[in-house]
Protein backbone atom coordinates (compact mmCIF):
# COMPACT_ATOMS: atom_id res chain seq x y z
CA UNK A 1 0.00 0.00 0.00
CA UNK A 2 1.56 3.08 -0.99
CA UNK A 3 1.30 6.36 1.40
CA UNK A 4 -0.72 9.09 0.67
CA UNK A 5 0.99 12.54 0.52
CA UNK A 6 -0.04 14.24 3.49
CA UNK A 7 0.60 18.80 3.20
CA UNK A 8 -2.32 19.64 5.10
CA UNK A 9 -1.79 19.08 8.89
CA UNK A 10 -5.31 19.74 10.05
CA UNK A 11 -5.46 17.80 13.48
CA UNK A 12 -8.62 19.70 14.03
CA UNK A 13 -9.38 18.41 17.83
CA UNK A 14 -11.78 15.42 17.00
CA UNK A 15 -11.16 11.80 16.76
CA UNK A 16 -10.55 10.18 13.28
CA UNK A 17 -8.27 10.71 10.52
CA UNK A 18 -6.34 13.81 8.77
CA UNK A 19 -7.28 15.55 6.16
CA UNK A 20 -5.31 14.71 2.95
CA UNK A 21 -4.56 16.96 0.39
CA UNK A 22 -2.06 16.27 -2.49
CA UNK A 23 1.10 18.03 -3.23
CA UNK A 24 -0.77 19.58 -6.42
CA UNK A 25 -3.52 20.93 -4.20
CA UNK A 26 -1.25 22.30 -1.57
CA UNK A 27 0.21 24.27 -4.67
CA UNK A 28 -2.92 25.31 -6.22
CA UNK A 29 -3.59 26.96 -2.94
CA UNK A 30 -0.47 29.05 -3.38
CA UNK A 31 -1.02 29.81 -6.80
CA UNK A 32 -4.49 31.24 -5.86
CA UNK A 33 -2.56 33.03 -3.40
CA UNK A 34 -0.23 34.30 -5.66
CA UNK A 35 -2.63 34.79 -8.17
CA UNK A 36 -4.71 36.91 -6.00
CA UNK A 37 -1.54 38.99 -5.18
CA UNK A 38 -0.99 39.57 -8.51
CA UNK A 39 -4.06 41.65 -9.16
CA UNK A 40 -2.85 44.10 -6.72
CA UNK A 41 0.92 44.51 -7.98
CA UNK A 42 0.02 43.44 -11.90
CA UNK A 43 1.62 46.68 -13.28
CA UNK A 44 5.09 45.71 -11.33
CA UNK A 45 5.85 42.65 -13.17
CA UNK A 46 9.42 42.46 -10.70
CA UNK A 47 6.99 42.87 -7.44
CA UNK A 48 5.25 39.50 -9.46
CA UNK A 49 8.51 38.22 -9.76
CA UNK A 50 9.50 38.87 -6.40
CA UNK A 51 6.54 37.44 -4.79
CA UNK A 52 6.52 34.23 -6.72
CA UNK A 53 10.24 34.54 -5.32
CA UNK A 54 9.34 35.16 -1.84
CA UNK A 55 6.79 32.51 -1.92
CA UNK A 56 9.00 29.89 -3.16
CA UNK A 57 11.38 30.60 -0.89
CA UNK A 58 8.75 30.05 2.26
CA UNK A 59 7.32 27.20 0.85
CA UNK A 60 11.19 25.72 0.17
CA UNK A 61 12.12 26.92 4.30
CA UNK A 62 8.87 25.10 5.47
CA UNK A 63 9.43 21.90 3.73
CA UNK A 64 13.00 21.53 5.16
CA UNK A 65 13.63 23.81 8.17
CA UNK A 66 10.53 23.99 10.30
CA UNK A 67 9.35 20.55 12.10
CA UNK A 68 6.32 19.21 11.13
CA UNK A 69 3.43 19.02 13.29
CA UNK A 70 3.38 16.35 16.14
CA UNK A 71 -0.07 15.70 16.79
CA UNK A 72 -1.26 15.05 13.55
CA UNK A 73 -2.55 11.70 14.44
CA UNK A 74 -3.71 11.99 17.95
CA UNK A 75 -7.59 12.64 18.88
CA UNK A 76 -9.39 12.54 15.23
CA UNK A 77 -12.13 11.49 13.71
CA UNK A 78 -12.41 8.17 12.49
CA UNK A 79 -13.41 8.39 8.42
CA UNK A 80 -14.99 6.17 6.03
CA UNK A 81 -13.32 2.87 4.98
CA UNK A 82 -12.37 3.99 1.61
CA UNK A 83 -10.07 6.82 3.65
CA UNK A 84 -8.55 3.63 5.72
CA UNK A 85 -7.46 2.02 2.85
CA UNK A 86 -5.78 5.14 1.61
CA UNK A 87 -5.15 6.27 4.99
CA UNK A 88 -2.45 7.56 7.50
CA UNK A 89 -1.88 5.02 10.34
CA UNK A 90 -3.34 6.42 13.72
CA UNK A 91 -1.25 5.80 16.78
CA UNK A 92 0.41 8.33 19.56
CA UNK A 93 3.64 10.46 19.01
CA UNK A 94 5.44 9.12 21.71
CA UNK A 95 5.66 5.98 23.50
CA UNK A 96 7.34 5.53 26.86
CA UNK A 97 9.84 2.30 27.38
CA UNK A 98 10.85 0.75 30.50
CA UNK A 99 14.68 0.48 30.03
CA UNK A 100 15.23 -0.88 33.51
CA UNK A 101 12.94 -3.64 35.09
CA UNK A 102 14.71 -4.62 38.56
CA UNK A 103 12.03 -3.31 40.92
CA UNK A 104 14.65 -0.57 42.71
CA UNK A 105 15.21 1.40 39.82
CA UNK A 106 12.69 2.05 36.99
CA UNK A 107 13.65 4.57 34.95
CA UNK A 108 11.64 5.45 31.75
CA UNK A 109 13.03 6.61 28.24
CA UNK A 110 10.34 7.96 26.25
CA UNK A 111 10.24 6.51 22.55
CA UNK A 112 10.04 9.42 20.32
CA UNK A 113 7.44 8.12 17.19
CA UNK A 114 7.69 10.14 14.09
CA UNK A 115 5.67 8.47 12.21
CA UNK A 116 3.97 11.05 10.45
CA UNK A 117 6.28 13.60 9.51
CA UNK A 118 8.23 10.83 7.94
CA UNK A 119 5.15 10.13 5.33
CA UNK A 120 5.48 13.67 4.27
CA UNK A 121 9.53 14.14 3.56
CA UNK A 122 9.32 10.64 2.19
CA UNK A 123 6.61 11.09 -0.18
CA UNK A 124 8.31 13.99 -1.28
CA UNK A 125 11.40 12.17 -1.69
CA UNK A 126 9.63 8.85 -2.97
CA UNK A 127 11.26 6.17 -0.76
CA UNK A 128 9.56 3.85 1.96
CA UNK A 129 8.59 5.01 5.52
CA UNK A 130 10.74 3.88 8.16
CA UNK A 131 7.98 3.10 10.36
CA UNK A 132 9.85 0.89 13.06
CA UNK A 133 9.38 2.76 16.62
CA UNK A 134 10.25 -0.82 18.33
CA UNK A 135 13.27 -1.02 16.70
CA UNK A 136 12.35 -4.62 16.07
CA UNK A 137 14.35 -6.85 12.99
CA UNK A 138 11.44 -5.50 10.24
CA UNK A 139 8.87 -2.77 10.99
CA UNK A 140 5.28 -3.93 11.28
CA UNK A 141 2.00 -3.22 12.37
CA UNK A 142 -0.10 -5.50 14.07
CA UNK A 143 -4.05 -4.85 13.61
CA UNK A 144 -6.37 -5.99 16.76
CA UNK A 145 -9.67 -7.68 16.13
CA UNK A 146 -12.36 -5.93 18.07
CA UNK A 147 -14.12 -9.06 18.66
CA UNK A 148 -17.27 -10.05 20.42
CA UNK A 149 -16.71 -10.18 24.69
CA UNK A 150 -17.84 -13.48 24.19
CA UNK A 151 -14.43 -14.45 22.57
CA UNK A 152 -12.26 -12.17 25.56
CA UNK A 153 -13.60 -10.04 28.23
CA UNK A 154 -16.55 -12.04 29.75
CA UNK A 155 -14.19 -14.63 30.57
CA UNK A 156 -12.24 -12.16 32.95
CA UNK A 157 -15.22 -12.29 35.45
CA UNK A 158 -12.55 -15.40 36.91
CA UNK A 159 -9.49 -13.14 38.28
CA UNK A 160 -7.34 -16.08 38.16
CA UNK A 161 -7.82 -15.47 34.01
CA UNK A 162 -5.10 -12.55 34.15
CA UNK A 163 -2.79 -14.15 36.22
CA UNK A 164 -2.23 -18.34 35.77
CA UNK A 165 -0.04 -20.17 34.06
CA UNK A 166 -1.73 -19.58 30.48
CA UNK A 167 -2.74 -15.90 30.77
CA UNK A 168 -0.66 -14.63 28.23
CA UNK A 169 -3.22 -14.60 25.65
CA UNK A 170 -4.88 -12.03 27.90
CA UNK A 171 -1.19 -10.32 28.63
CA UNK A 172 -0.55 -10.00 24.85
CA UNK A 173 -3.86 -8.67 24.16
CA UNK A 174 -3.67 -5.88 26.55
CA UNK A 175 -0.21 -4.97 25.75
CA UNK A 176 -0.66 -4.88 21.50
CA UNK A 177 -3.82 -2.43 22.23
CA UNK A 178 -1.46 0.05 24.03
CA UNK A 179 1.75 -0.25 21.67
CA UNK A 180 3.10 1.91 19.18
CA UNK A 181 2.87 -0.49 16.27
CA UNK A 182 -1.23 -1.38 16.71
CA UNK A 183 -2.57 -0.17 13.59
CA UNK A 184 -6.58 0.69 13.39
CA UNK A 185 -6.46 0.51 9.82
CA UNK A 186 -6.56 -3.30 8.72
CA UNK A 187 -5.74 -2.45 5.11
CA UNK A 188 -2.00 -1.66 6.28
CA UNK A 189 -1.30 -4.10 8.67
CA UNK A 190 0.89 -6.89 8.22
CA UNK A 191 -0.59 -9.28 11.14
CA UNK A 192 -4.16 -9.53 12.70
CA UNK A 193 -4.35 -10.84 16.27
CA UNK A 194 -7.11 -12.59 17.20
CA UNK A 195 -7.98 -11.90 20.70
CA UNK A 196 -9.28 -15.26 21.76
CA UNK A 197 -8.71 -16.24 25.61
CA UNK A 198 -9.04 -19.82 25.45
CA UNK A 199 -7.43 -21.03 28.60
CA UNK A 200 -9.70 -18.88 30.59
CA UNK A 201 -12.28 -21.48 31.72
CA UNK A 202 -11.46 -23.55 34.75
CA UNK A 203 -13.01 -26.44 36.15
CA UNK A 204 -15.30 -26.52 39.02
CA UNK A 205 -14.01 -29.48 40.88
CA UNK A 206 -9.54 -29.34 40.23
CA UNK A 207 -9.87 -25.64 39.59
CA UNK A 208 -7.63 -26.81 36.39
CA UNK A 209 -8.28 -24.74 33.18
CA UNK A 210 -10.28 -26.65 30.43
CA UNK A 211 -9.59 -26.85 27.07
CA UNK A 212 -12.82 -28.71 25.90
CA UNK A 213 -14.38 -25.52 24.35
CA UNK A 214 -11.37 -24.36 22.81
CA UNK A 215 -11.28 -25.70 19.66
CA UNK A 216 -15.03 -24.30 18.87
CA UNK A 217 -14.41 -21.23 20.39
CA UNK A 218 -11.42 -21.15 17.47
CA UNK A 219 -13.99 -21.59 14.70
CA UNK A 220 -16.05 -19.38 15.73
CA UNK A 221 -13.67 -16.44 16.06
CA UNK A 222 -12.68 -17.26 12.62
CA UNK A 223 -16.47 -17.74 11.40
CA UNK A 224 -16.96 -14.14 12.90
CA UNK A 225 -13.70 -11.99 11.64
CA UNK A 226 -14.14 -14.13 8.47
CA UNK A 227 -17.81 -13.21 7.67
CA UNK A 228 -17.33 -9.56 8.58
CA UNK A 229 -14.03 -8.36 7.30
CA UNK A 230 -12.08 -9.59 4.01
CA UNK A 231 -8.69 -9.92 5.45
CA UNK A 232 -9.22 -13.75 6.26
CA UNK A 233 -10.58 -14.93 3.27
CA UNK A 234 -7.39 -13.10 1.25
CA UNK A 235 -4.51 -14.90 3.19
CA UNK A 236 -6.48 -18.43 4.45
CA UNK A 237 -5.70 -16.56 7.66
CA UNK A 238 -1.77 -17.04 7.13
CA UNK A 239 -1.32 -13.23 8.50
CA UNK A 240 -3.48 -14.32 11.18
CA UNK A 241 -2.08 -14.60 14.94
CA UNK A 242 -3.52 -16.50 17.78
CA UNK A 243 -2.11 -17.53 21.50
CA UNK A 244 -2.22 -21.36 22.16
CA UNK A 245 -0.57 -21.23 25.85
CA UNK A 246 -1.18 -24.45 27.12
CA UNK A 247 0.20 -27.43 27.27
CA UNK A 248 0.27 -29.00 23.49
CA UNK A 249 -0.09 -25.30 22.00
CA UNK A 250 -2.73 -25.26 19.25
CA UNK A 251 -4.32 -29.19 19.82
CA UNK A 252 -5.92 -28.30 23.02
CA UNK A 253 -5.32 -31.01 25.47
CA UNK A 254 -3.44 -31.35 28.06
CA UNK A 255 -2.42 -35.65 27.73
CA UNK A 256 -0.16 -36.05 24.50
CA UNK A 257 -1.40 -38.82 22.76
CA UNK A 258 -4.61 -37.20 23.18
CA UNK A 259 -3.59 -34.10 21.86
CA UNK A 260 -1.66 -35.88 19.04
CA UNK A 261 -4.73 -37.57 18.21
CA UNK A 262 -6.92 -34.50 17.80
CA UNK A 263 -3.83 -32.48 16.17
CA UNK A 264 -4.07 -28.65 15.32
CA UNK A 265 -7.90 -27.45 14.05
CA UNK A 266 -7.53 -27.70 10.43
CA UNK A 267 -8.97 -24.00 10.14
CA UNK A 268 -5.64 -22.61 11.69
CA UNK A 269 -3.31 -24.72 10.30
CA UNK A 270 -2.20 -21.78 8.09
CA UNK A 271 -2.28 -19.19 10.66
CA UNK A 272 0.67 -18.49 13.31
CA UNK A 273 0.69 -19.66 16.84
CA UNK A 274 2.35 -17.95 19.74
CA UNK A 275 2.50 -20.71 22.10
CA UNK A 276 4.36 -22.04 25.53
CA UNK A 277 4.70 -25.12 23.70
CA UNK A 278 7.97 -26.42 22.65
CA UNK A 279 9.87 -29.79 21.78
CA UNK A 280 12.91 -30.35 19.17
CA UNK A 281 12.41 -32.13 15.97
CA UNK A 282 8.43 -32.84 14.43
CA UNK A 283 5.81 -32.87 16.54
CA UNK A 284 1.86 -32.81 15.30
CA UNK A 285 1.18 -30.23 18.37
CA UNK A 286 3.98 -26.95 16.65
CA UNK A 287 3.26 -28.48 12.70
CA UNK A 288 1.52 -25.24 12.19
CA UNK A 289 3.97 -21.59 11.95
CA UNK A 290 4.80 -21.08 15.56
CA UNK A 291 6.45 -18.65 18.09
CA UNK A 292 7.69 -19.66 20.85
CA UNK A 293 6.61 -17.64 24.44
CA UNK A 294 7.21 -18.00 27.54
CA UNK A 295 5.00 -19.24 30.03
CA UNK A 296 2.99 -16.07 31.45
CA UNK A 297 4.27 -15.05 35.50
CA UNK A 298 2.88 -11.86 36.76
CA UNK A 299 5.88 -9.55 36.50
CA UNK A 300 4.03 -7.17 39.27
CA UNK A 301 4.36 -9.86 41.58
CA UNK A 302 8.18 -10.60 40.89
CA UNK A 303 8.67 -7.17 41.27
CA UNK A 304 6.61 -6.90 44.98
CA UNK A 305 9.00 -9.79 46.06
CA UNK A 306 12.21 -9.48 44.54
CA UNK A 307 13.72 -6.06 46.44
CA UNK A 308 16.95 -6.83 46.31
CA UNK A 309 19.26 -7.65 43.52
CA UNK A 310 19.26 -11.36 43.41
CA UNK A 311 22.76 -11.80 44.19
CA UNK A 312 22.12 -10.00 47.55
CA UNK A 313 19.73 -12.65 48.42
CA UNK A 314 20.56 -15.19 50.92
CA UNK A 315 19.82 -18.63 50.03
CA UNK A 316 19.35 -21.19 52.14
CA UNK A 317 17.31 -23.61 50.64
CA UNK A 318 19.96 -26.08 48.22
CA UNK A 319 17.15 -28.15 45.65
CA UNK A 320 13.69 -26.50 45.69
CA UNK A 321 10.25 -27.96 44.28
CA UNK A 322 6.58 -27.05 45.22
CA UNK A 323 3.93 -29.00 43.41
CA UNK A 324 2.00 -32.02 42.07
CA UNK A 325 4.12 -34.93 42.72
CA UNK A 326 1.82 -38.19 42.75
CA UNK A 327 3.48 -40.66 45.77
CA UNK A 328 1.89 -43.60 43.32
CA UNK A 329 2.44 -41.90 39.44
CA UNK A 330 -1.68 -42.36 38.29
CA UNK A 331 -1.95 -44.21 34.57
CA UNK A 332 -4.44 -42.10 32.76
CA UNK A 333 -4.63 -43.15 29.17
CA UNK A 334 -1.43 -45.57 29.29
CA UNK A 335 0.07 -42.12 30.58
CA UNK A 336 2.13 -41.34 33.86
CA UNK A 337 2.16 -38.13 34.94
CA UNK A 338 5.63 -36.63 34.73
CA UNK A 339 6.83 -39.85 33.03
CA UNK A 340 7.15 -40.86 36.50
CA UNK A 341 9.73 -38.05 37.30
CA UNK A 342 8.75 -36.27 40.06
CA UNK A 343 7.40 -39.23 41.78
CA UNK A 344 10.89 -40.73 41.23
CA UNK A 345 12.30 -36.94 43.12
CA UNK A 346 10.17 -37.14 45.88
CA UNK A 347 10.89 -40.64 46.76
CA UNK A 348 14.32 -40.94 46.26
CA UNK A 349 14.94 -37.16 47.85
CA UNK A 350 12.41 -35.95 50.39
CA UNK A 351 14.49 -37.48 53.24
CA UNK A 352 17.34 -35.51 51.77
CA UNK A 353 17.79 -32.83 54.40
CA UNK A 354 19.34 -30.82 51.33
CA UNK A 355 15.99 -31.05 49.29
CA UNK A 356 12.93 -29.32 49.77
CA UNK A 357 10.17 -31.32 48.02
CA UNK A 358 6.34 -30.38 48.97
CA UNK A 359 3.62 -31.47 47.12
CA UNK A 360 1.35 -28.50 47.48
CA UNK A 361 1.39 -24.91 47.01
CA UNK A 362 1.22 -22.19 49.56
CA UNK A 363 1.49 -18.58 50.25
CA UNK A 364 5.14 -18.20 50.80
CA UNK A 365 5.88 -19.53 47.49
CA UNK A 366 7.71 -16.59 46.45
CA UNK A 367 10.00 -16.60 49.41
CA UNK A 368 11.07 -20.26 49.35
CA UNK A 369 11.75 -19.15 45.57
CA UNK A 370 14.05 -16.46 46.88
CA UNK A 371 15.69 -18.97 49.33
CA UNK A 372 16.44 -21.04 47.25
CA UNK A 373 19.75 -22.11 45.22
CA UNK A 374 18.68 -24.55 42.58
CA UNK A 375 14.49 -25.03 41.66
CA UNK A 376 13.60 -28.30 39.90
CA UNK A 377 11.37 -28.14 36.84
CA UNK A 378 11.18 -31.54 36.17
CA UNK A 379 8.38 -32.40 33.21
CA UNK A 380 4.67 -32.25 34.08
CA UNK A 381 2.02 -33.58 31.20
CA UNK A 382 3.82 -31.54 28.87
CA UNK A 383 7.65 -30.72 29.06
CA UNK A 384 7.18 -27.31 29.61
CA UNK A 385 6.66 -25.12 33.03
CA UNK A 386 5.90 -21.97 34.45
CA UNK A 387 8.71 -22.80 37.01
CA UNK A 388 11.21 -22.44 34.22
CA UNK A 389 9.95 -18.40 34.42
CA UNK A 390 9.81 -18.33 37.99
CA UNK A 391 13.49 -19.72 38.66
CA UNK A 392 14.71 -17.17 36.32
CA UNK A 393 13.16 -14.43 37.46
CA UNK A 394 13.77 -15.13 41.46
CA UNK A 395 16.74 -15.82 40.82
CA UNK A 396 17.31 -19.63 41.49
CA UNK A 397 18.93 -21.77 38.87
CA UNK A 398 16.80 -23.80 36.82
CA UNK A 399 16.87 -27.12 36.73
CA UNK A 400 15.67 -28.49 33.91
CA UNK A 401 14.51 -32.15 33.47
CA UNK A 402 11.99 -32.52 30.16
CA UNK A 403 13.65 -34.42 27.57
CA UNK A 404 13.77 -33.08 23.99
CA UNK A 405 12.61 -29.87 25.19
CA UNK A 406 12.68 -26.43 23.55
CA UNK A 407 13.71 -23.17 25.38
CA UNK A 408 12.07 -19.85 24.73
CA UNK A 409 14.09 -17.36 23.00
CA UNK A 410 16.98 -19.30 22.51
CA UNK A 411 18.58 -17.16 20.03
CA UNK A 412 18.27 -14.60 22.73
CA UNK A 413 19.07 -15.97 25.42
CA UNK A 414 21.91 -18.58 26.37
CA UNK A 415 20.17 -20.94 28.40
CA UNK A 416 22.97 -23.52 28.73
CA UNK A 417 24.94 -20.56 30.48
CA UNK A 418 22.18 -20.05 32.98
CA UNK A 419 20.21 -23.03 33.37
CA UNK A 420 21.09 -26.85 34.13
CA UNK A 421 19.51 -29.59 31.08
CA UNK A 422 19.26 -33.22 33.28
CA UNK A 423 18.04 -36.09 30.94
CA UNK A 424 15.09 -37.70 32.70
CA UNK A 425 17.13 -41.34 32.88
CA UNK A 426 20.19 -39.39 34.81
CA UNK A 427 17.32 -38.34 37.58
CA UNK A 428 18.94 -40.92 40.18
CA UNK A 429 21.93 -38.77 39.86
CA UNK A 430 20.41 -35.39 40.38
CA UNK A 431 22.24 -34.56 43.75
CA UNK A 432 25.69 -35.52 42.57
CA UNK A 433 25.27 -33.62 39.68
CA UNK A 434 23.55 -30.31 41.66
CA UNK A 435 26.63 -31.05 44.14
CA UNK A 436 29.34 -31.20 41.27
CA UNK A 437 27.73 -27.72 40.10
CA UNK A 438 28.02 -26.13 43.13
CA UNK A 439 31.30 -27.02 43.95
CA UNK A 440 32.77 -25.49 40.31
CA UNK A 441 30.76 -23.47 38.32
CA UNK A 442 27.62 -22.41 39.98
CA UNK A 443 28.83 -18.53 40.27
CA UNK A 444 29.68 -18.10 36.91
CA UNK A 445 25.84 -19.40 36.15
CA UNK A 446 23.90 -17.34 38.78
CA UNK A 447 26.10 -14.44 37.22
CA UNK A 448 24.65 -14.98 33.98
CA UNK A 449 21.47 -16.04 35.11
CA UNK A 450 20.72 -12.45 37.63
CA UNK A 451 21.84 -10.33 34.28
CA UNK A 452 18.78 -7.91 34.24
CA UNK A 453 18.64 -8.47 30.66
CA UNK A 454 17.98 -12.32 31.06
CA UNK A 455 15.61 -12.01 33.39
CA UNK A 456 13.72 -9.41 31.51
CA UNK A 457 12.92 -11.71 28.51
CA UNK A 458 10.90 -13.84 29.98
CA UNK A 459 8.34 -11.38 31.83
CA UNK A 460 5.60 -9.74 29.77
CA UNK A 461 5.69 -6.21 31.20
CA UNK A 462 2.98 -3.54 31.05
CA UNK A 463 3.40 -1.82 28.72
CA UNK A 464 5.65 -3.43 26.35
CA UNK A 465 9.35 -3.37 27.48
CA UNK A 466 12.47 -3.46 24.54
CA UNK A 467 13.81 -6.83 25.07
CA UNK A 468 11.08 -8.20 27.50
CA UNK A 469 8.59 -11.31 26.91
CA UNK A 470 6.22 -9.35 23.72
CA UNK A 471 8.84 -7.44 22.71
CA UNK A 472 10.53 -10.87 21.58
CA UNK A 473 7.58 -12.04 20.28
CA UNK A 474 6.63 -9.32 18.14
CA UNK A 475 10.48 -9.23 16.64
CA UNK A 476 10.26 -12.74 15.67
CA UNK A 477 7.15 -12.00 13.58
CA UNK A 478 8.67 -9.43 12.20
CA UNK A 479 11.11 -11.67 10.51
CA UNK A 480 8.06 -13.61 9.32
CA UNK A 481 7.32 -10.78 7.06
CA UNK A 482 6.73 -12.79 4.06
CA UNK A 483 3.34 -13.48 5.43
CA UNK A 484 2.05 -10.07 5.47
CA UNK A 485 -0.29 -9.39 2.56
CA UNK A 486 -0.06 -5.76 2.41
CA UNK A 487 3.73 -5.91 2.06
CA UNK A 488 3.43 -8.43 -0.76
CA UNK A 489 0.44 -7.43 -2.70
CA UNK A 490 1.26 -3.65 -2.75
CA UNK A 491 4.45 -2.98 -2.59
C1 LIG B 1 18.05 -0.65 17.08
O1 LIG B 1 18.60 -1.92 16.82
C2 LIG B 1 19.91 -1.87 16.30
C3 LIG B 1 20.34 -3.27 15.90
O2 LIG B 1 19.81 -4.23 16.75
C4 LIG B 1 20.86 -1.22 17.32
O3 LIG B 1 22.16 -1.14 16.80
C5 LIG B 1 20.33 0.16 17.65
O4 LIG B 1 21.10 0.73 18.68
C6 LIG B 1 18.88 0.08 18.12
N1 LIG B 1 18.36 1.43 18.29
C7 LIG B 1 17.71 1.80 19.42
C8 LIG B 1 17.18 3.19 19.42
O5 LIG B 1 17.57 1.05 20.36
C1 LIG C 1 -15.18 -15.54 3.32
O1 LIG C 1 -15.40 -16.87 2.93
C2 LIG C 1 -16.50 -17.50 3.57
C3 LIG C 1 -16.53 -18.95 3.16
O2 LIG C 1 -16.28 -19.10 1.80
C4 LIG C 1 -17.78 -16.77 3.22
O3 LIG C 1 -18.87 -17.35 3.90
C5 LIG C 1 -17.65 -15.32 3.66
O4 LIG C 1 -18.78 -14.59 3.28
C6 LIG C 1 -16.41 -14.69 3.05
N1 LIG C 1 -16.23 -13.39 3.65
C7 LIG C 1 -16.27 -12.27 2.94
C8 LIG C 1 -16.08 -11.00 3.73
O5 LIG C 1 -16.43 -12.24 1.75
C1 LIG D 1 0.43 -47.65 32.76
O1 LIG D 1 -0.26 -48.24 31.66
C2 LIG D 1 0.57 -48.89 30.73
C3 LIG D 1 -0.25 -49.34 29.57
O2 LIG D 1 -1.61 -49.42 29.87
C4 LIG D 1 1.31 -50.03 31.45
O3 LIG D 1 2.19 -50.67 30.54
C5 LIG D 1 2.13 -49.45 32.59
O4 LIG D 1 2.77 -50.47 33.32
C6 LIG D 1 1.26 -48.66 33.53
N1 LIG D 1 2.10 -48.01 34.52
C7 LIG D 1 1.80 -47.89 35.80
C8 LIG D 1 2.79 -47.16 36.66
O5 LIG D 1 0.79 -48.38 36.29
C1 LIG E 1 28.73 -26.12 34.65
O1 LIG E 1 29.14 -27.45 34.87
C2 LIG E 1 28.32 -28.45 34.31
C3 LIG E 1 28.81 -29.79 34.79
O2 LIG E 1 30.19 -29.89 34.66
C4 LIG E 1 28.33 -28.31 32.79
O3 LIG E 1 27.50 -29.27 32.20
C5 LIG E 1 27.86 -26.91 32.40
O4 LIG E 1 27.99 -26.71 31.01
C6 LIG E 1 28.64 -25.84 33.13
N1 LIG E 1 27.99 -24.57 32.88
C7 LIG E 1 28.61 -23.42 32.68
C8 LIG E 1 27.80 -22.23 32.41
O5 LIG E 1 29.84 -23.34 32.76
C1 LIG F 1 28.20 -18.90 27.54
O1 LIG F 1 29.30 -19.74 27.87
C2 LIG F 1 30.21 -19.96 26.81
C3 LIG F 1 31.26 -20.93 27.30
O2 LIG F 1 31.41 -20.90 28.68
C4 LIG F 1 30.80 -18.62 26.38
O3 LIG F 1 31.66 -18.81 25.28
C5 LIG F 1 29.68 -17.67 25.99
O4 LIG F 1 30.17 -16.40 25.68
C6 LIG F 1 28.68 -17.54 27.11
N1 LIG F 1 27.55 -16.72 26.67
C7 LIG F 1 27.04 -15.75 27.43
C8 LIG F 1 25.88 -15.03 26.85
O5 LIG F 1 27.48 -15.45 28.52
Amino acid sequence: MHRVSVVEWKGNGHRGIVSYGTVTSFSKHYKHEATAMSHSFWKKRRSIWLSICILFTVFVLCVSVLPAPMDVSENLETGPLELLRKGLPIEKKSYVLHERMDGLEKSRKEWQLKPDHFTFYNTLRNVPTPFNPLNLTNGIRVYVYDLPQKFNKDWLVDERCSNHLFASEVAIHKILLSSPIKTLNPYEADFFFMPVYFSCKFSSKTGFPRLGHAPKLMEDAVNHVSSMMEFWNRSGGKDHVFVAAHDFGACFHSLESEAIAHGIPEIVQSSLILQTFGVHGFHPCQAAENIQIPPYISPSTVFSYVKKPPEEQRRNIFAFFRGKMEINPKNVSGLVYSRGVRTYIYKKFSRNRRFFLKRHRADNYQLDLLRSTFCLCPLGWAPWSPRIVEAVAYGCVPVIIADNIRLPYSHAIDWSNMSLNIREHDVHKLYKILLNVAAKNLSSIQKNLWKEENRRVLLFMEPLAKGDATWHMLDRLSTKVDRSFVKHENF
